[in-house]
Formats: C-alpha cells, sequence, structure tokens
C-alpha cells in the first residue's frame, strides 16, 4: 500500500492508473477505521481495480471543538487494518493541503441540510461539501463509496455530486452492526463500559419500532421511540424523525407513497451517536 500526503503526487500517480485503463473507487473516512469502513473498502475492491482510502479528520465540519479534539486519531492501527483488507493507496493530507486558503464557498442543497442533523448542527453539512468536493477533484474516482449510517450525508453528498457535475458514481453501502445491533461507528471507541453496555437499547428500539409500524401511527412510533430511548438513564434522544427517504421530508401517514426511513440522534454523555432503520414502504 503507497502512502501520499500530497494531492500533486497522488494527481501523479492516479494519472499513470488511469493512462493504462484501470477503474478508481474511494472510500473517504476521518479514520478510526472499524469493520464499516472495511465493508466499504471491499465493495469497492469488488467494483474497481484500484481502491483509495482518505484519513483526514476535516475541523470544518465540526460544530463542536471538543468533538474535533476529542475524535480519535489512530493512523497506525488504521495503517494495519488498511493492509489487511488490500487498499491500494491511502491518502492522508494535512490541514494545510486540504484549506492552503479559506474555502469560502456555500451550497444550497435545498431541504436537505435544513432538517435533522443539519438542524442540530449548524454548519455541518457545509464543512462536510467542503471537503468531500475537494476530495473529489483530487482523486477523481469512478466510483465513491459511503455507509448508509450518515443517512443524510449520503442524500447530500448525491446532490452535491450532481449540482457540481461529478462524474462519480456514489455507492451506498448497508450499516453494519456489532453483534448486540449497535451501529459501528469510530466515536463507539470513545464510549466508558457502562454507556457501551447501555448503547444497544438505540438500535433495539428502532428494530421494535418497524414492527410497531403495524399498529400505530406515524406520530405514536415517534412518541414511542424517543420516550423508549429516553427511559434508559444513559440516553437521551435528541431528535427522532420519520422521514421520506428522497427528500427527506417529514412522513405523515403510512399510507404516503414515499420510501421511509426512521432517522435518531442521541446522547451518551458527551458522546453523541446516530442510527437509522427503513420502514415498510
Ligand atoms: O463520513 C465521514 O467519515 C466524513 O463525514 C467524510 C465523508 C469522510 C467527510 O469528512
Amino acid at each position: 500500500m503507497k502512502i501520499v500526503t500530497s494531492k500533486k503526487e497522488l494527481s501523479e500517480e492516479l494519472s499513470q492508473i488511469r493512462k493504462v485503463g484501470k477503474s478508481i473507487g474511494f472510500v473517504p473516512t476521518m479514520g478510526a477505521l472499524h469493520d464499516g469502513h472495511l465493508s466499504l473498502i471491499e465493495y469497492s475492491n469488488k467494483d474497481n481495480d484500484i481502491s483509495i482510502v482518505s484519513i483526514f479528520v476535516n475541523p470544518t465540519q465540526f460544530n463542536d471543538k471538543n468533538d474535533y479534539i476529542k475524535y480519535p486519531r489512530i493512523v497506525e492501527e488504521d495503517v494495519d487494518k488498511l493492509k489487511k483488507v488490500k487498499c491500494d493507496i491511502l491518502f492522508t493530507p494535512s490541514e494545510k493541503e486540504m484549506y492552503p486558503d479559506e474555502d469560502k464557498r456555500e451550497f444550497d442543497f435545498g431541504n436537505l441540510d435544513k432538517v435533522m442533523e443539519g438542524a442540530h448542527r449548524p454548519g455541518h453539512f457545509r464543512g462536510v461539501a467542503l471537503i468531500v468536493s475537494k476530495l473529489f477533484e483530487t482523486v477523481k474516482p469512478d466510483k465513491a463509496y459511503f455507509g448508509e449510517k450518515d443517512f443524510q450525508q449520503l442524500a447530500i453528498i448525491k446532490k452535491l455530486t450532481s449540482q457540481l457535475k461529478f462524474n462519480i458514481e456514489i455507492v451506498s453501502c448497508p450499516i453494519v452492526r456489532e453483534k448486540d445491533g449497535l451501529a459501528m461507528s469510530s466515536r463507539n471507541m470513545l464510549l466508558s463500559k457502562e454507556q457501551r453496555a447501555n448503547v444497544s437499547i438505540i438500535s433495539k428500539t428502532l428494530f421494535a419500532a418497524k414492527e410497531k409500524q403495524k399498529s400505530m401511527t406515524v406520530s405514536e412510533t415517534k412518541d414511542w421511540v424517543i420516550r423508549t430511548i429516553n427511559e434508559n438513564s444513559f440516553l437521551k434522544v435528541e431528535y427522532f424523525e420519520i422521514v421520506d427517504m428522497t427528500s427527506l421530508e417529514p412522513i405523515t401517514g403510512w399510507n404516503q407513497k414515499a420510501e421511509k426511513v426512521g432517522c435518531v440522534a442521541v446522547h451518551v454523555g458527551t458522546i453523541r451517536l446516530i442510527d437509522n432503520i427503513r420502514f415498510y414502504s
């Protein structure tokens, strides 16, 4: 595996690869890699000749400074994991490399960044759009792979890709869960033993909510999810919304035609976890 830190070196490397007609798959990450990330690389390896992973803890997408400081950084362990799954190139740029000057761009994603994460983490999706567009401009992959745990991010990246006319296929990949159902996340490693023992309530409640769909209205299901998670003293729901999977507009009745997803954000002490579940359409 080649480790590259400059955009120039990466572009040179990639132009050689493109010259011989090889396809390029890209998995952007912020490191602290877990099996969810590794599954994205496996999808990329299946579809492409070459897989590139980036590790960059992007400062512009953290609306909370402490969250940025606390975010796990374990690049040596990440490198070992990447060698095992066959990653061809790892791109680990510095902040100066990605943001040589202040990037003042603004984006208009309509409703997509106004709700849920967008409403609770002001500026977060602008930061994601800034870095993903910069990475796409540098890597110019054929396909880029993102996990469905960050469901809203995926919707926004699809929109960004079409707005900026990147010729890149965005591949959405299923959530990978721990044995007890907890959605894998780099933030899980920040949980204390006690917190870790309690957080599986989040996914268990979402799975159960899917069954409640048969006997409860949308609004009853929402109330039930929030109440059930909040009954656990370690957990505090920030939001639970059931939305149209494409527009992210709220669903008001199960008979609506749209494909439906329920998205939750939960505070566990100072850690914030998100998860989601598809409802029957
Ligand atoms: O999902 C993430 O890890 C990040 O938001 C991403 C897409 C790598 C951008 O920094």
